[in-house]
């Protein structure tokens, strides 16, 4: 679209925000300002390759900071604001919900009203060809249990934790600022994201950095939660192709068509590791020794899974990987990128509990 030039991302220096824009410094053209609060999961260590480019900037900024949200708002003149920041993990969210409810809440109430007020100051086409685009989770649904339906974009909201129900009322104020307002909006819910760069606490990172030091891989409850996994890179080509062809308005569900249940999920790695990583002088012969069962979390979804058929069909937009070339490049990225793993750990890292979901 030659009509947008300047986009504005917050959260850009998180696991999906980083992966776009990366994404986009390098292969665009396009004007990219990164407001990030750098909290436990954002790291300036995941944009290490593109900080110097011309067409990035990065500000450290709390988006509950609305002075300040409004002032960068401004004076980045954005296109498309795309809203990715957020307190993202589930476990985290059970014992400190706080955050979510400031972050995903507040700081998403912030974000739409800094973006109102820029948006009535525009004229002309620079107001007609703006978007706002929020970037939300399949989790809001909640739980589709043992059946063989799938999330659509009318299925009802259902939240489980206190992170879905906080993103579910970030959803709800999006909506809000489109109906009262005609703030031009769109909004994606997706499924679980895996790939390199995510923050090493989430199930897949942490079941691969587990194995490879041959400690327990703890499972929750049985390991039947099934989920529906999307390679980072497919939500990025995703999000882009809504942001910039998506109906004004509207929702669109993403998913990889990969539902695949934990233990599956922890299997398959340990048998690309037993592969990548042969085990040598040790007690045990393969990974898949080390997986432990432990105490299922509460409000625990048993199943995940998404109908992405109004992405497909309206915007022509299909993942690229499925879950087994996927996994093995995320792998391979993690058995590759030591450095990036040690910034990660010496800066603020805190594990809450093992073996997560999301
Ligand atoms: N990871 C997934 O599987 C998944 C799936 C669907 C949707 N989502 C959504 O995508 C978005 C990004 O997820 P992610 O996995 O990259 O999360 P993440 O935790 O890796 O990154 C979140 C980023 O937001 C920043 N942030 C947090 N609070 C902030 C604040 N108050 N002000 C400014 N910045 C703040 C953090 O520093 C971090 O860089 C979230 O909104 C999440 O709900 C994630």
């Amino acid at each position: 679209m030659k009509s947008i030039k300047n986009i504005l991302i917050t959260g850009g220096a998180g696991f999906i925000g980083s992966a776009l824009i990366r994404s986009l410094v390098i292969n665009s053209e396009y004007k990219v300002v990164n407001i990030d609060k750098l909290t436990y999961s954002g790291s300036l260590e995941s944009l290490k390759s593109i900080e110097n480019r011309k067409n990035y900037i990065f500000e450290k900024l709390d988006i509950c900071d609305s002075i300040n949200l409004q002032r960068v708002i401004n004076d980045s003149k954005p296109d498309l604001v795309i809203h990715l920041a957020a307190e993202s993990h589930v476990d985290r969210s059970i014992d400190e919900p706080i955050d979510f409810i400031q972050t995903n809440v507040i700081g998403t109430f912030n974000v739409l009203e800094g973006v109102r007020i820029y948006y009535q100051s525009l004229k002309g086409l620079k107001k007609d060809n703006f978007r706002f685009l929020h970037v939300s989770t399949d989790e809001v649904y909640g739980d589709l249990k043992n059946t063989n339906n799938f999330f659509s974009e009318e299925t009802r909201y259902d939240p489980s934790s206190p992170y879905s129900a906080s993103k579910a009322s970030s959803d709800h104020l999006v909506r809000a600022w489109h109906r009262t307002y005609n703030l031009p909006v769109l909004i994606t819910n997706c499924s679980n994201n895996y790939g390199p760069y995510q923050f090493p606490e989430k199930l897949i990172p942490h079941m691969i950095l587990t194995a490879i030091t041959l400690k327990p891989l703890p499972v929750y409850g049985d390991g039947k939660q099934i989920r529906d996994w999307l390679y980072v890179d497919d939500h990025v080509s995703a999000l882009m192709i809504v942001a910039l062809q998506g109906k004004i308005g509207e929702t669109y569900n993403i998913g990889g068509n990969n539902e695949i249940k934990n233990i599956e999920v922890v299997q398959q790695i340990c048998s690309i590791l037993d592969e990548l990583l042969p085990i040598n002088n040790s007690e045990i012969s393969s990974y898949s020794e080390l997986i432990t069962y432990v105490e299922d979390r509460p409000g625990h979804d048993v199943r995940y899974a998404i109908d992405s058929s109004k992405i497909n069909k309206s915007l022509g937009w299909k993942p690229n990987e499925n879950f087994e070339s996927g996994i093995r490049k995320t792998i391979m990225w993690y058995l590759k990128n030591h450095a990036w793993l040690k910034s990660i750990q010496n800066d603020n890292y805190k594990l809450v509990r093992l073996g997560k979901s999301k």
